[in-house]
Parts: structure tokens; C-alpha cells; sequence
């Protein structure tokens, strides 16, 4: 698995962050924020866009620095309860990006992606965001990915009793990361 070389942990986020979120996305810069959106988006955009993520059946993994979210990887099923196709979309503070984070977060991605039967995953991304176009390429052993449009499709493997368990793996760790990050910030002087 591919590890961020910078320090944070990532883990599913699943409760309370449509706050987090909002702040997280607010905080990107205007390209960063351009080319998660696919185009320019205002602040109140992305206040509804969060808010709408608390009800939306989607699979968040999140990259968090000293308990602060600075990534986060969206999965999100595209249709009926058991959707066969999905759409990920990637967001890393500036400061953080170019540091192996949205390999992580893909990585984590394509795994959730697999186990939960997804065969194709769209990726909504400007033609000309060359990073994310690069971040694909190294996974185009489990991918394929039209760089010629402006939404890539992916092809995720089906799910094995290994690919299970390590989400199984990551998730039980990011748990108990969480636990230690509540832990520790409670003992933090005011
Ligand atoms: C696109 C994005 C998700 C990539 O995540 P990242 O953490 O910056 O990328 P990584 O560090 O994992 O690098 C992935 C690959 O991109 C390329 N890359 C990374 N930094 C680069 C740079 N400064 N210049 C050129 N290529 C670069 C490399 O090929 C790299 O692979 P390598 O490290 O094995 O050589 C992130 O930059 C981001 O959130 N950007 C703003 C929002 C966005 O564009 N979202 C995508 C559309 S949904």
C-alpha cells in the first residue's frame, strides 16, 4: 500500500463531516479548487456541496494532519442501492499535495471501489490537470483511463477474500488512529 511521506494518517471519515469538509474544501486554493470542481465554484457552492455529503451514500477517506482534515478522497455510487459504477473525485491543501497523499488516497479508493462491487469508476477531471491525469498512469495496472476526455473511467478488479481483509486492516487502524487523535488532543493544555 502506498504510505503518504509526509506526517498524518488517513482514514474513512463517517460521521460529523459535512463541518470538516466545508472547512477542508474552503481552505483549497483557487487552482486546487478550480480543478476539483471542474471549473470556478463560489464559497456558497461549497457550503451546500458539503452539507448535501451528511445524506449521500458515499465512502469518504480522509487525510488528516494533527487532527485537521487536509485531504480527502470521495467515493461515491452512481444510481440504485447496489451501483455497479461510481465516481471519485480527489481534493489535497496545496501544501500537502505532491507528497504521495492522492496516491494513498487512491490507492484506498480503488480498494473500497472493488469491495463493494464497483466495476466502473469515473474520474471527473480537467483534461489538463496533468496530476491527476499522472496520479492515474501509476495505477493503469488496475485501471484504464481515457486521457483523451474529460472523465476517465476505471475498471476495478472484483473483490477477493484478500482485498476484503485488508480494508478490514486499514479501517481497524484508522479507528484506532481516531481514538488516539481524540485521546491525545483531549490532553492537550487549552
Ligand atoms: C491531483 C491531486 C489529487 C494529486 O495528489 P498529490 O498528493 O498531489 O499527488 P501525489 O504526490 O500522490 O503524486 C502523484 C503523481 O503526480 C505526479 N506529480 C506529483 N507532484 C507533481 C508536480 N509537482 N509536478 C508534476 N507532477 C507531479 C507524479 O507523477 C506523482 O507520482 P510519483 O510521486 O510516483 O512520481 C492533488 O494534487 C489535488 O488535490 N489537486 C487539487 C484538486 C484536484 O486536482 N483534484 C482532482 C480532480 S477530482
Amino acid at each position: 500500500m502506498h504510505e503518504a511521506s509526509i506526517d498524518g494518517v488517513i482514514r474513512k471519515i463517517w460521521i460529523d463531516r459535512a463541518g470538516p469538509y466545508r472547512d477542508h474544501l474552503l481552505r483549497l486554493d483557487k487552482e486546487s479548487r478550480r480543478n476539483r470542481f471542474g471549473g470556478a465554484v463560489s464559497s456558497e457552492f461549497i457550503e451546500n456541496y458539503a452539507e448535501l455529503s451528511r445524506g449521500l451514500d458515499c465512502v469518504m477517506h480522509g487525510y488528516f494532519v494533527d487532527g485537521t482534515l487536509r485531504g480527502v478522497a470521495e467515493l461515491r455510487p452512481l444510481g440504485h442501492e447496489f451501483a455497479q459504477e461510481a465516481e471519485a473525485a480527489f481534493s489535497i491543501e496545496q501544501p500537502w499535495q505532491s507528497h504521495g497523499v492522492g496516491s494513498a488516497l487512491l490507492e484506498r479508493t480503488l480498494l473500497a471501489a472493488r469491495n463493494r462491487g464497483i466495476k466502473l469508476l469515473h474520474m471527473a477531471c480537467l483534461a489538463n490537470n496533468q496530476r491527476m491525469v499522472d496520479l492515474a498512469k501509476k495505477f493503469d495496472a488496475e485501471l484504464t483511463f481515457d486521457f483523451g476526455s474529460v472523465v476517465g473511467e476505471v475498471e476495478a478488479a472484483h473483490p477477493t477474500p484478500m482485498s476484503l481483509w485488508r480494508e478490514l486492516v486499514a479501517d481497524s487502524h484508522g479507528f484506532a488512529t481516531a481514538m488516539l487523535d481524540v485521546q491525545s488532543r483531549m490532553l492537550k493544555p487549552a
